[in-house]
């Protein structure tokens, strides 16, 4: 079995050469909130460590042995992926993982997302978001496959399309994230919105959402609140399917 490793803290001030440094100079530079940075060789699950890391920290592992997907699935996290979480003061959840997924569709060309916030390339699923309230803070997951081996039927890795590094699409989505965030914040969710609305290819494909409370078909609208209509049903949480 192999052990997980203690992780490395640096603060938005300090400086330093490797890999830990590269990314956190790259946190800094995107994420002007942001204070503190982790890094991990091989770590549980970011969203795990994140619980003990303070407000406006990022947590990034080069390897994960128990990410953590939506609707309590797995999130396979093998070395040449990107995995980090993003700790936040409390903010609607939803809210905040529509924009984290409008964030990576606008970093890497021809993404579409599926509600409520894969993101795809040429119709096959590259990155997941997995927002958590923990106590007095919110945590965004995100898992990126850009290099890593994908076994996944429907799923893709970035380099299968393009010839981009793993620093790159990090630089690439922070930029775009921290851009976003801070309009969230000043109240822009309106033209937030029209953004994620253009780049989701749900919104008027006929659907099927299984849900907790049932399966439901029709052609989906996509509500301000982050929420799906299909059918006449308003759903938060479901396992979106398009059927055309
Ligand atoms: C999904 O089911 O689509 C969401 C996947 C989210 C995966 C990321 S990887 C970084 C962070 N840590 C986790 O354990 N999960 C999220």
């Amino acid at each position: 079995m192999q052990e997980l490793s203690s992780g490395v803290k640096i603060k938005r001030e300090e400086v330093g050469t490797g890999k830990a440094f590269e990314f956190a100079s790259i946190t800094f530079k995107n994420l002007p909130f942001m204070e503190n940075f982790y890094y991990y060789e091989l770590t549980d699950s970011t969203n795990e460590r994140a619980r003990d890391c303070e407000t406006f920290s990022l947590i990034l592992a080069e390897e994960q042995t128990k990410g953590r997907g939506r609707l309590n699935r797995d999130w396979i996290s093998k070395r040449g992926g990107l995995y980090f979480s993003i700790v936040l003061p409390p903010y609607s959840l939803e809210k905040l993982t529509l924009v984290s997924a409008l964030s990576v569709a606008e970093a890497i060309e021809h993404s579409r997302i599926k509600w409520p916030n894969d993101v795809l390339l040429f119709g096959k699923k590259f990155c997941g978001i997995l927002g958590e309230s923990f106590g007095d803070k919110v945590i965004v997951g995100v898992g990126i496959n850009v290099e890593n081996d994908v076994e996944i039927p429907n799923a893709c890795k970035i380099s299968s399309f393009y010839r981009i590094s793993r620093t790159e699409v990090f630089d690439r989505v922070t930029a775009r994230f921290g851009k976003n965030y801070l309009e969230l914040l000043s109240g822009n969710w309106k033209e937030l919105f029209a953004k994620y609305r253009d780049l989701c290819d749900t919104l008027g494909k006929k659907v099927r959402v299984i849900t907790s409370e049932g399966i439901f078909e029709g052609v989906a609208e996509i509500c301000e609140d982050g929420a799906i209509i299909v059918g006449g049903k308003k759903i938060y949480a479901g396992d979106c399917i398009h059927l055309r």
